[in-house]
């Protein structure tokens, strides 16, 4: 069993698909729901980092938000104003003197219309600035002015990793947080400078993700969520095994929507080529028996428990040591198999799952009569909530169609992304989890 730390990459090249006339990796589409129509201050110290904040300012009008770009002189030296006009379609401001505006006051006009201001990058010095409340330019200037409870500051550092460390840094950044910032987390890693280390700024996809998710109510706060996903690999001989075609994605966009509403997720995931969900603790597992192995080793902390992971029904009752090998008089080797623990009736029959104090959601996979299907197995598995889908039009595909049923009767979420099913099924559970379940 192995366990991996949260490395959340958006995959445009995986994920490409359509909205409206653009074709949009995923996480836009995600980012696209809660940005839209969002007005965003983007202000850029002075840092290398500043390139990358060309792209964030590019996806953020992509996904649908307008900005306004805020430079300090410092971050001139890295990136001109011209490309940032450019990419925001805005003039941005450099200077608190600047006599466009009517009152000349740039700072509280351009922090009045803000739904939030976002720094990135917000490098060291812009940082000190921000916790002595120093005010001797436009930037800091604003951020000083805008209006603290309504108008959200998001902090993006970017630097040296001996900065990054510093304790003034660290303190710098304490007390951003400690009046009301919001500071998003660092990339680690090669440096501009040559060295490797925690302080590079995240990547604007990663940002973006991260500034979406901060407009993301958090209807599952409190929350331990437990899921599984993927398919099982049952071994046959150290080279083979039996397997299927559930890819996992249905259950990490799952895990990826809980994470972002607030709850804090472990993902236990067969063999599926999909990277962690940023913020969620996953444990890869290869066989059904090693799935509830590391179930049951994390399921006494959980409060809502989903199984999405196709697990073989199956195994070979005994697993050779080595590989088998044909011996050229054409026999086929004879394969017995035994029945695999069910992970998910098994959970659903514990004290605390009975008692309550754990939710329980299991799938279904059919490939007809899905409501007949999905009703008998939500009733057979013991589970409040059953989510049936049809196997064979949604294994690999990055969009699927969800039937829910409870025992009140049965609601379909219609054809999206697996992405956007995933924050439906979140509002879901939201609604439905019990005052009883064990909260952190
Ligand atoms: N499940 C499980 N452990 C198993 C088999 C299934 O936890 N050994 C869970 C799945 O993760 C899913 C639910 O049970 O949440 C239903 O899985 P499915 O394969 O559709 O049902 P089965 O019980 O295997 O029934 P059948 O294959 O006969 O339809």
């Amino acid at each position: 069993m192995e366990v991996v730390n949260g490395d959340y990459r958006c995959q445009p090249q995986l994920t490409a698909c359509v909205a409206g006339q653009l074709t949009l990796p995923l996480c836009y589409i995600r980012a696209m729901q809660e940005l839209a129509g969002k007005h965003i201050v983007l202000g850029l110290s002075g840092g290398v980092a500043c390139y990358k904040s060309a792209q964030l300012c590019r996806l953020l009008t992509k996904a649908g938000a307008t900005v306004q770009v805020v430079m300090t002189e410092a971050a001139e030296q890295f990136m001109t104003p011209v490309t940032m006009q450019a990419l925001s379609g805005r003039t941005v401001y450099t200077s608190q003197w600047d006599a466009r505006e009517a009152n000349n006051m740039p700072h509280i006009n351009l922090s009045r219309e803000a739904d939030a201001v976002v720094i990135a990058p917000c490098s060291a010095d812009f940082v000190a600035k921000l916790a002595q409340g120093r005010a001797d330019e436009l930037l800091s200037l604003m951020c000083v002015a805008r209006p603290i409870d309504r108008v959200p500051l998001l902090l993006a550092p970017a630097m040296n990793r001996e900065m990054w460390a510093h304790p003034a840094t660290q303190r710098n950044f304490a007390q951003a947080a400690a009046d009301g910032a919001h500071v998003l987390g660092v990339g680690v890693g090669e440096q501009a400078c040559g060295e490797t280390g925690d302080g590079r700024m995240l990547e604007p996809e990663e940002l973006l993700a991260d500034i979406a998710a901060f407009f993301t109510p958090k209807v599952l706060a409190g929350h331990k969520l437990l899921i599984t996903a993927g398919p099982t690999f049952e071994a046959i001989d150290p080279v083979r095994g039996i397997t299927n075609l559930s890819s996992g994605k249905m259950g990490f966009a799952i895990a990826a929507a809980a994470k972002t509403a607030g709850a804090q997720v472990t993902l236990v995931a067969g063999p599926v080529h999909l990277s962690t969900p940023r913020g969620v603790r996953r444990i890869n597992v290869q066989s059904a028996q090693q799935m509830l192995g590391a179930v049951q080793s994390q399921i006494d902390q959980a409060s809502i428990f989903i199984a999405t992971a196709a697990v073989a029904d199956w195994r070979p009752a005994n697993a050779a040591d080595q590989k088998i090998k044909k011996d050229g008089s054409g026999d086929v080797p004879a394969l017995s198999f035994v029945e695999n623990p069910d992970i998910l009736a098994t959970v659903a029959q514990s004290e605390r799952a009975q008692s309550g104090a754990l939710y329980c959601v299991g799938f279904a996979a059919e490939s007809h009569d899905l409501l007949a299907y999905a009703t008998a197995k939500r009733v057979r598995k013991g589970v409040p909530l059953l989510v049936g889908n049809i196997g064979p039009a949604t294994f690999g595909q990055d969009d699927n169609a969800l039937l829910l049923v409870d025992a009140s009767g049965h609601r379909e979420l219609p054809r999206a992304s697996k992405t956007a099913l995933g924050h439906q099924l979140v509002a879901e559970l939201a609604r439905r989890v019990p005052a009883t379940t064990t909260r952190l």
